[in-house]
Parts: C-alpha cells; sequence; structure tokens
C-alpha cells in the first residue's frame, strides 16, 4: 500500500481542504502516513496569503526534491492556492515535481497519484475551474485510527469576490459559490452521529453564504437561515464559524448570536486598520465608526462575547497617524485576540503597485507595537477569569503543552488541565487557576476525578 504524507499551511479551509483529501486517498486504497518519514508520496498543501507562506513551501519542496535524489521514486506534489495560483511554472522550476492540483481539483488527486504510479511521464499540472467544485469536499476522516474527533470542520462555501486590494484570495479561490443548505446540514448530522459536538462552518467569506441562490426570509439572510438549520441538529452542541466579513453582521446576525443557543459567543472581525484613509485604500467597504457600532452591537447582545480580529501592519501609503488609529483602535475594543501581519506584496492585486510601500524595517516596528498592544490586552482579561469557573468542551490530549488535556470556551479561549482522557467529549466546568498570555490553566470543579 502506498503511504501518503500531506502537509497543510494557511488556514482552516486548507486544512479542511487536506482532510478531505486524505479521507479520499483513503477511500482510494491509500495509507495516510503521520509523517513524512518513509511517505511514498509527499503533497504540501499550499497557502498564497503572504509571501512568506510561499516561501516556506518551496523551501520545503527543495528539502524533498534533495531528498528525491537517492530516492528517486519519491512522488512529491504541490496542491491549494499557490499551486493554483503558480500554476505550471512549479513544476518547471523544479524538474522533482509530479503534481500540481489547483483549488478546485482537490478531488482528481487520487485518480492522478494512480496514473504517476502506473507510469504516467512527466508532472501532471490541474488548475482549472471545476462547476460544482464547492460540493467536493465533503469526505471527513471519521473514525479511522480508532480517533473519533469532538469537532468538525464543515466547508460551506468557495471563493470571494470582496476584492481587498491587498488580497489575493479572490485570484486563488474563484468566484463565491455556496453549497446546497439541505447537503450542508445532512453533512453535519453525519458528523454528530460520528460523535462530532462543535462544527466550524468554513468559507472564505462566510457571511456572503448563498447570497447568489436564496433570498431573505423575515429578514435573516442566507447565512443566518444556514446558522438557523444547523442550530436545530439534535446531538450537536456548539456551532462556530470563519472567516466573516465585519459588512455581514447585519442585525439578523448579532440577534442570532442572542436566538441560537448553540452558536458560540464568539465573533472574529477582521479590521485590517483603524484609519479610514487606509480603510478606504483597502477597499473595506466600512468605516472605524461603523465597526466600533457593530462591536458594540455584538457586546450589548453578548456581553461576555469574544471579539478577534485580523490586522496589517505598513498597508502601503500607511503613515504614523495611520498606525496610532489602529494602535488606538486596538486599545478601545481590547480585542480577546489578534492575528497581526505586516503587510506582504501580492503579485497582480492593486495594493503591490501602490506608492508609498512601507519600508519593511517600519512594518517591523509598527507590528511589535501593535503585538505589545495586544499582549498586555490579552493577559489582562486573562487574568481577570482566574478564579472563575468556566465550561469548556474538552478536544483532547494536547501533542505539546505537557501532554495536557485541552477544551476551549464558547468565547474561544484555550483551556488546558490535568485529567483523564474519558472528559474528551464532554462539556466540562474547570475552575481557572492561573493564565499565560495565550491560555487558561485550570481543574476540573467537579470530584471523583
Ligand atoms: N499581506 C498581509 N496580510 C494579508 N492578509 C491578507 N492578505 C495579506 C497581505 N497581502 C491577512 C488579512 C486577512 C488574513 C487572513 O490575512 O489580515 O484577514
Amino acid at each position: 500500500m502506498k503511504r501518503v504524507y500531506i502537509k497543510t499551511y494557511g488556514c482552516q479551509m486548507n486544512e479542511r481542504d487536506s482532510e478531505a483529501v486524505a479521507a479520499m486517498l483513503r477511500e482510494r486504497g491509500y495509507e495516510i502516513a503521520p509523517s513524512e518519514a518513509g511517505a511514498d508520496v509527499v503533497l504540501l498543501n499550499t497557502c498564497s496569503v503572504r509571501d512568506l507562506a510561499e516561501r516556506k513551501a518551496m523551501g520545503k519542496m527543495d528539502v524533498l526534491a534533495y531528498r528525491k535524489q537517492r530516492k528517486p521514486e519519491l512522488v512529491l506534489g504541490y496542491m491549494g492556492c499557490m499551486a493554483q495560483s503558480r500554476g505550471a511554472s512549479l513544476a518547471e522550476k523544479q524538474s522533482a515535481v509530479n503534481l500540481v492540483v489547483g483549488t478546485q481539483r482537490f478531488h482528481r488527486v487520487p485518480e492522478y497519484l494512480d496514473r504517476i504510479f502506473a507510469g504516467h511521464d512527466g508532472a501532471i499540472v490541474d488548475v482549472v475551474e471545476e462547476q460544482g467544485s464547492e460540493s467536493t469536499i465533503k469526505d471527513h476522516l471519521l473514525g479511522t485510527n480508532g480517533d473519533r474527533p469532538v469537532v468538525g470542520f464543515v466547508s460551506v462555501m468557495q471563493g470571494c469576490e470582496m476584492y481587498c486590494s491587498f488580497c489575493i484570495v479572490p485570484y486563488t479561490r474563484g468566484a463565491e459559490r455556496s453549497r446546497p443548505m439541505a447537503e450542508i446540514v445532512e453533512e453535519v448530522r453525519r458528523l454528530v452521529d460520528h460523535g462530532v459536538k462543535e462544527v466550524t462552518l468554513l468559507g472564505q467569506i462566510i457571511t456572503n453564504y448563498g447570497r447568489k441562490d436564496m433570498r431573505k426570509r423575515n429578514g435573516n439572510s442566507a447565512f443566518v437561515q444556514l446558522l438557523e438549520a444547523v442550530n436545530e441538529v439534535k446531538g450537536l452542541e456548539r456551532i462556530r464559524f470563519t472567516a466573516p466579513h465585519p459588512k455581514g453582521f447585519g442585525d439578523d446576525l448579532v440577534q442570532a448570536y442572542v436566538d441560537l443557543p448553540k452558536l458560540c459567543e464568539h465573533a472574529h472581525l477582521p479590521v485590517q486598520s483603524g484609519s479610514n484613509r487606509i480603510l478606504k485604500a483597502m477597499n473595506r467597504g466600512y468605516t472605524r465608526e461603523w465597526y466600533l457600532r457593530i462591536v458594540d452591537k455584538l457586546r450589548t447582545a453578548q456581553p461576555k462575547i469574544g471579539i478577534s480580529t485580523d490586522i496589517i501592519a505598513g498597508f502601503p501609503g500607511e503613515t504614523e497617524q495611520d498606525h496610532e488609529e489602529t494602535a488606538s483602535l486596538m486599545r478601545d475594543v481590547q480585542f480577546d485576540q489578534a492575528y497581526i501581519f505586516k503587510y506582504s506584496k501580492r503579485h497582480d492585486t492593486p495594493a503591490a503597485d501602490m506608492a508609498d510601500q512601507v519600508s519593511e524595517r517600519e512594518k517591523e516596528r509598527r507590528n511589535q507595537a501593535l503585538l505589545e498592544i495586544l499582549n498586555s490586552g490579552m493577559a489582562r482579561a486573562n487574568q481577570k477569569l482566574v478564579g472563575q469557573t468556566v465550561e469548556i468542551l474538552v478536544e483532547g490530549r494536547s501533542e505539546k503543552v505537557g501532554r495536557r488535556m485541552f477544551g476551549r470556551t464558547r468565547t474561544n479561549r484555550l483551556v488546558f488541565f490535568d485529567g483523564s482522557e474519558r472528559h474528551k467529549g464532554e462539556l466540562l466546568p474547570v475552575r481557572i487557576e492561573r493564565a499565560s498570555t495565550i491560555a487558561l490553566y485550570g481543574d476540573p470543579a467537579i470530584h471523583n476525578l
């Protein structure tokens, strides 16, 4: 049996795509290897959103190509976003590459590997668009290895048409395409039947789900209708979703946080910048004031809601004053979590050609300044929870953090505790004893451990 190792870069959507490819390969008689040691095939599922992610994958491929010199039968491939945006050039640049498969053709990977093992000569490159490809990512690795996942990820739509001026995603993921609601609900049901307690619905701009195919109903967008339908699935405990656009947070979605008991009190609201001038240049379609109003509405609806964000430091033309406005927005909002990125030039995006690109050094300085605000705010917020009891969904044992058990609160805070395996899948009250910047440490608040 041929052994395939898949290494994933980038977002949760990529993780989900890799999992689906793995499930399809297993179905086809391949074995999924836990590491690249001894694998017959190594596939890199790539990310293009920043230059660093691309360089990491290409560096990895160079190392693999070197290994292939001593093991010529090793099969190497690129999948996903960088495969989509760079296509055949990847195989031309690196002759060790056998396979390049884009974001709408993941489901063809098993067939292509079969062909390669049957003696296909030269690299196979397939980055075409495919009608209906949004519905091809539906296989899950369930119950294999005796490992029953507690949390599941469901892809509900693909593509993005927002065209933020910095972003490559509309070009790597294509136009917005949504799966039918009934199909999604059925997939969630199947996951729950296999023991999954929490689902995260995934889409590049998930708040745009179904907007091309469905009408509003009682003032509710197609996305809120989807949340309502998933909320009805018996046995499911929690619903999360990512990645939304702040513009998608209409009153219907704010109200969903009140009305839908399974919807977790967490909102990822990527703000990108606190300066109206920069927001405009980014083509984000909202102002700082509008954004702050959404935060207010969410906190009024659910006072404990966790709010996270994405921020870009050093977008072209960003002045010290613009940067200060982002810093002040961070101080005002007090995010529970934030992902701060230095602006990275992406080819063929409007921002790449804008004047006044910020120097690497200045980007780094602004990045650090924003990180400091974030870290001190997070440490303070986590510290406040010490002594309190929170409910977590126990996901399993962490390989890294001292082999402790871990779970998340509904507000998306990570909690570690020493405890038994049997808590996996339970909603468990935990008393918080200590806090770091990014995590909480506690004791199950129950007897007879
Ligand atoms: N440079 C830096 N960060 C970027 N992001 C997207 N494109 C770029 C870029 N060119 C960030 C945004 C987005 C997150 C997924 O990645 O903050 O929300």
